[in-house]
């Protein structure tokens, strides 16, 4: 028996692409931001073009992320934070894939040089930021002027949460419900926020042991706490429509946190068990909430990492500081024009 036949990646990018394809005889440099999801991308309904179960909301970081640079180069390599990769690191692998999506067969060899300017795989969203970066570097080196919704789209093949940092602020990744997954894309909201804050509670840096990736399949194939996450997704986001539009942090917070810990309680419920938290997460928790009972309205989330992202208003930075020490802050609409 033959089975579905499923679209491929390169079977959905080659419908956008011009027969022949120029290269930039320039280098060409391109940043994107990592992102937060405020509610999050947890599960897949297809892995090979990256299709979610839900719709996610993200903010975005502002100077924090990626910048790539391509250039004509005599053979293939891939550079992370000024060293180069060996060839067969499934880093240079990833990356030299999703560069064959556009350049198919045409004799192109290409250097990349990437640097990320928060931690590289420790769930920070380094994904999100170096495949939107690579993403806008090659619709800009091969002159593809590519739309920002099919740009969206692609980078999503290469990460999820890559679709969203194409953009600063605010950004609502629609789930869509194509097979081809074009209808998958992200868009910034117009909404801004200025004086959101978010503060970045390093706990652990290093490579996570199971990256985002795999760390949702297992989710969906062996928690059964999982059937209640896209009602809950669902709800959330609607939540987080309202408190942006009506400026109401306390829902924003609250949304926000309630989704993350939600999500992280699926992951327990994996096997084998998936806990990203270690010691000084749940420290660090339990400083937000003895924080919230002394009247500070400071909330939290997490990814597939042992980090916390805070999220407060900025009249609050200092207490915030007070608490946390010297923590990273990050104004995100400062970056928005
Ligand atoms: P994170 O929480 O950092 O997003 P993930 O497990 O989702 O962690 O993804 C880490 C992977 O993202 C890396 O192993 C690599 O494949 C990819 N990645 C990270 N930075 C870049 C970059 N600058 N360019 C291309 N791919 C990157
Ligand atoms: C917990 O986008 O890193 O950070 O699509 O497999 O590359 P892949 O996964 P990735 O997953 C991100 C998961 C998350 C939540 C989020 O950012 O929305
Ligand atoms: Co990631």
């Amino acid at each position: 028996l033959k089975e579905p036949y499923v679209l491929t990646k390169a079977d959905v990018v080659e419908r956008y692409l011009p027969s022949l394809l120029t290269a930039s005889s320039e280098p060409v440099t391109c940043f994107a931001p990592s992102n937060i999801a405020l509610c999050k991308y947890w599960g897949k309904r297809e892995k090979e073009l990256n299709l979610p179960v839900n719709s996610s909301l993200s903010i975005s970081l502002g100077h924090l992320g990626t910048q790539t640079t391509l250039s004509l180069a005599e053979v293939d390599q891939v550079w992370l934070n000024g060293e180069r990769l060996t060839d067969d690191t499934p880093f240079a692998r990833k990356v030299i894939a999703f560069i064959d999506l556009f350049r198919r067969d045409q004799a192109v060899t290409l250097k990349v040089d990437t640097r990320n300017n928060i931690p590289t795989a420790a769930g920070l969203a380094s994904s999100a930021s170096g495949f939107a970066a690579l993403s806008l570097a090659i619709n800009q080196f091969f002159a593809l002027d590519l739309s920002d919704d099919v740009l969206s789209a692609f980078a999503r093949m290469g990460s999820g949460s890559a679709s969203r940092s194409l953009f600063q602020g605010f950004v609502e990744w629609e789930m869509g419900q194509q097979e081809d997954g074009m209808d998958s894309f992200a868009r910034p909201l117009v909404a801004r926020w200025d004086t959101l804050r978010i503060g970045l509670v390093k706990v652990a840096t290093g490579e996570k042991k199971v990256d985002s990736r795999s760390g949702m399949t297992r989710t969906l194939e062996t928690a059964s706490l999982y059937q209640a996450w896209p009602a809950q997704a669902a709800r959330d986001i609607s939540r987080l429509h309202s408190a942006i539009s009506d400026k109401d942090f306390q829902l924003l917070g609250e949304t926000a946190e309630h989704n993350a810990l939600s999500m992280h309680a699926t992951m327990i419920a994996s096997w084998p068990p998936l806990v990203y938290w270690q010691p000084d997460s749940l420290a660090a928790m339990q400083k937000v909430w003895q924080l919230r009972e002394q009247g500070i309205p400071i909330y939290f989330t997490m990814d597939a990492g042992p980090n916390l992202k805070l999220l407060f208003e900025a009249e609050y930075e200092a207490d915030v500081l007070t608490a946390f020490g010297e923590i990273e802050v990050v104004s995100p609409f400062s970056a928005v024009p």
